[in-house]
């Protein structure tokens, strides 16, 4: 059977951006930029996406595309051995998927309890206790938490619905899911800055702190975010890549992908900073004693801010569906395309049947996703979360890049990628791939370690 193709270059274009922009965007970037410098981590962040970034993209996009094939299958012709690395890959993902399907549950759940705004003042004990109904540790594993189970549900079924039909379904589903949110950020950032106390907020994500690049560890958080946040070292990318022709163009769409994933995450540090200062200026408090990141950020501060937004009951429900509508549609993307990833791996290499396949893993996906909807479900995501982001994934950026840089080489696929792109790209392509990468991945991997260790 031919192999499927996308229906145009944005339907492409446009998955890969959607599955770049999802909640990191939202939830880790205004944080990590807060914590890191406010204005001066833009310099290291847009060092990492120019001088890793991009390339590793570009290389994912091309050996994908190059090979006509999905990530073990595209690793195992890059070189022989390889293969494991992009198993590796995809198992990462869909160990990601079990969890990553019941967040978008809980945003199922506030989308309802937005209407009326169900959490009142106290989104803190409402998402703990009321919600989530949280015990202490992994210690009662029984508890199914109902609609978390029912969200878990429809998000499963969402992302078969997507999937069903291959490139076209998904065409179809990111004409809308990736610029809607967009909007939303947009509508919520103007409401956001025309609160009093917004500026105040926005200088604590703007003024720089240049002090701290001296920090090791601000550049190498800059470096994570940039991996995270483009969904490289996933298997996705390359999977991606695999539905275009191996004429199409590689350097221009991956450097579109990757400015427009980063345009998410500057709307959404506007959309995010702007309500935090409001809410501090009404607290009291200063903006750094309110200030949270992922989970945190969206299912208490976030919450809270919408309480205080004034209007009333009615503006306060908009706001909140929209803001959950947001969540919503820039995760869907990031959620189905790490199953697309696993279904073109298993689809290359046992010939499974597509549909049959979908089904079986959806099944699959929510049955393992029960475990994070039981009252300790909070407690295992963030355990399984903090092994996926702080090890798993840099195992496979750094054998990747070793892989495609050292033994197929970085010449070898540049020069592929010169002769179908617009953009014509030099020789600090292969310096990226040969040295930057791995080194930076490795030292990263190691200061991980290392914090690991001391705690
Ligand atoms: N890139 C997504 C984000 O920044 O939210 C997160 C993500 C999506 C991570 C897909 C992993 C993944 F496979």
């Amino acid at each position: 059977m031919a192999r499927q193709k996308w229906g145009s270059r944005w339907a492409f274009v446009l998955a890969a951006i959607g599955s770049a922009a999802g909640l990191g965007n939202a939830w880790r970037f205004p944080y990590m930029a807060y914590q890191n410098g406010g204005g001066a981590f833009y310099i290291p962040y847009f060092v990492a996406l120019f001088i890793a970034g991009i390339p590793i993209l570009m290389a994912e996009f091309a050996i994908g595309q190059g090979f006509q094939s999905s990530a073990p299958k595209a690793l195992g012709k890059v070189s022989k051995n390889a293969e494991f690395i992009g198993w590796w890959a995809v198992i990462t993902g869909s160990i990601i998927t079990f969890y990553y399907n019941v967040i978008m549950a809980w945003i199922f759940n506030y989308l309802y309890h937005s209407l009326g705004v169900a959490w009142k003042n106290d989104p803190k004990g409402f998402f703990f206790g009321d919600f989530l109904k949280l015990t202490d540790g992994p210690g009662q594993l029984g508890g199914l938490r109902w609609p978390i189970v029912i969200g878990l549900l429809i998000s499963w079924l969402w992302i078969y619905m997507i999937l069903r039909k291959g490139t076209e379904s998904v065409g179809k589903t990111v004409m809308w899911t990736v610029p809607l949110p967009v909007v939303l950020l947009l509508l919520l950032g103007i409401r956001g800055i025309t609160l009093p106390g917004a500026a105040t907020g926005l200088n604590y994500l703007f003024q720089p702190n240049f002090a701290k690049l001296a920090d090791a560890r601000v550049w190498a958080n800059a470096f994570g975010q940039i991996f995270f946040s483009l969904s490289v070292a996933f298997g996705i990318m390359i999977a991606y890549g695999s539905y275009n022709s191996k004429k199409n163009d590689v350097a221009n769409n991956a450097i579109i992908t990757a400015l427009g994933n980063s345009a998410t995450s500057f709307l959404a540090g506007i959309a995010v900073f702007s309500v935090l200062g409001y809410m501090a200026q009404q607290m009291n408090v200063q903006v750094n004693e309110v200030v949270s990141g992922g989970v945190g950020l969206a299912f208490v501060v976030y919450p809270q801010a919408i309480s205080l937004i004034p209007g009333g009951p009615i503006v306060q429900s908009i706001i909140g569906l929209a803001f959950f509508i947001m969540l919503l549609t820039l995760g869907i993307d990031s959620a189905f395309s790490l199953v697309e990833a696993i279904e073109a791996a298993a689809g290359d290499k046992f010939k499974v049947n597509k549909k049959s396949f979908l089904i079986g893993f959806s099944i699959l996906g929510f049955i393992f996703g029960l475990l994070f909807a039981t009252q300790g479900g909070l407690y295992w995501l963030d355990i399984i979360d903090h092994f996926m982001g702080t090890y798993a994934l840099l195992v496979v950026g750094i054998l990747e890049s070793i892989v495609i840089g050292w033994i197929f080489g970085a010449d070898r696929l540049r020069k592929y990628i010169n002769s179908v792109s617009e953009i014509k790209i030099g020789g600090w392509f292969d310096l990226s791939l040969k040295f930057v990468i791995p080194i930076v991945l490795i030292i990263i991997l190691g200061l991980n370690i290392f914090d690991e260790i001391k705690n």
